[in-house]
């Protein structure tokens, strides 16, 4: 299938859309430094989950020294931790410019809506190449926060959330639908492509609750269904489609 007839992005941009209007909702109502923290750890949780799947003795070693272990699946997957662990210090720094201490591994923010999301992906993770990279496709929603989160404005401290995730946005554009080129080479039949696309709305419609969690329920749940139920503008395309046959 061609990168412009695989429709994955199609089905997940109205989530993405959601996403960033989770973010936009909470940037324009009350926050406080509470709710600031609040969001923060939750995404500072997530950012460390390359490294929770370590053995303890490795996550110890990143908490006692700030040294990014080895990998034991090898080089790229070393990579990708260092990647990730750089997004968890760029928050983590934000974190401790409203707490005043270092951030410890006891304080990231565990939520239920999150906890679901991975339950959901944790089959797929184990699975097919292809399913693995279905997943990964779905990573960032479509950049949609991060994007979001680089154009707050108000004072030092927005700017510094906004320097912070334009570092993000630019890795994840690539850990996520930057995938839709490999996805879109695999030779499958047509039910399996329907398995896919059923997987790709349920994971957006979880993201898009997790993401509404993080940041103190801005939406309401029949806003929620609306966006469900397609009253949204999609969020545009992250990456070019038309370049790749
Ligand atoms: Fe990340
Ligand atoms: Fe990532």
């Amino acid at each position: 299938m061609a990168v412009e007839k695989c429709d994955l992005i199609d089905l997940a941009a109205p989530y993405w859309a959601g996403e960033a209007e989770v973010v936009s909702r909470y940037f324009s109502g009350p926050r406080t430094p509470e709710t600031d923290l609040h969001w923060l750890r939750a995404q500072a949780f997530k950012e460390t989950r390359h490294l929770r799947v370590l053995p303890p003795e490795m996550q110890e070693v990143y908490w006692v020294s700030g040294r990014v272990p080895d990998h034991p699946e090898g080089h790229g997957e070393t990579r990708k931790l260092a990647e990730e662990m750089k997004h968890f210090e760029l928050i983590a720094a934000l974190i401790t410019s409203l707490s005043g201490h270092r951030v410890t591994p006891a304080e990231l923010l565990s939520l239920d809506e999150e906890r679901k999301l991975q339950e959901l992906r944790a089959p797929y993770r184990a699975g097919t190449e292809f399913e693995r990279i279905l997943i990964d496709f779905t990573e960032g929603g479509g950049g949609s926060m991060y994007e979001m989160l680089t154009r707050v404005q108000g004072g030092e401290f927005e700017q510094r959330i906004a320097d912070a995730f334009r570092v993000i946005l630019a890795d994840e554009i690539i850990h996520g639908p930057g995938q839709i080129h490999a996805l879109a080479r695999f030779p499958l039949d047509e039910e399996s492509w329907e398995r896919a696309r059923e997987m790709v709305v349920a994971i957006g419609r979880q993201r898009l609750r997790m993401r509404n969690e993080m940041f103190s329920f801005p939406l309401e749940d029949e806003r929620i269904a609306a966006i469900e139920a397609g009253e949204i503008e999609p969020w545009p395309s992250p990456i070019p489609l038309s370049r790749v046959q």
